[in-house]
């Protein structure tokens, strides 16, 4: 009984230890900047699952609203902790970055699919052009 208890203890701890961070768990300060990416990934792909140009609905303006709000989180984690550590081309990627995630937040206030689409645009170009410079 005692056994199985501290060996199922045991399991879980070895489960949680191993998962890393969850993607979509509160931000700490003291993630890498490869599980803020990883964050950023999730956060980002119900935009990028969007047809490019599809209608906005009711229904997906409060995901895409959280997905451009915790993108805004995790720039302002990575410009604030990693960008002192890279050359000045960095917090500019950082910077478009935000700008197209303030622009996306703006659209779907506004509920203009048009702007939405343009918005996501700008924040794809943003991740690409610091993989590009930056991503290995
Ligand atoms: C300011 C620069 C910058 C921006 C903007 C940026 N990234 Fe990254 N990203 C990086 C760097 C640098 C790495 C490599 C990190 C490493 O290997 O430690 C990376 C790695 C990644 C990875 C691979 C995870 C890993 O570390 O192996 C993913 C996925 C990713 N980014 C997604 C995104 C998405 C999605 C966006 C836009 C919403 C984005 N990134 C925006 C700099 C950036």
């Amino acid at each position: 009984m005692t056994a199985r208890f501290v060996l199922s203890l045991c399991a879980l701890t070895l489960m949680l230890g191993c998962k890393g961070t969850r993607p979509d768990a509160p931000l700490t300060g003291s993630e890498s900047l490869h599980d803020l990416m990883e964050s950023m990934e999730s956060a980002a792909k119900p935009l990028f699952a969007r047809t490019a140009g599809a209608p906005l609905t009711e229904t997906e303006l409060p995901t895409l609203t959280a997905s451009a709000n915790r993108i805004l989180a995790i720039n302002a984690a990575v410009k604030t902790r990693f960008a002192s550590k890279h050359p000045a081309t960095f917090v500019g990627h950082s910077e478009q970055l935000e700008k197209g995630s303030q622009e996306l937040v703006a659209a779907l206030q506004a509920k203009d699919a048009a702007a939405t689409q343009a918005a996501v645009k700008t924040i794809d170009g943003a991740c690409g052009a610091c993989h590009k410079e930056f991503k290995q």
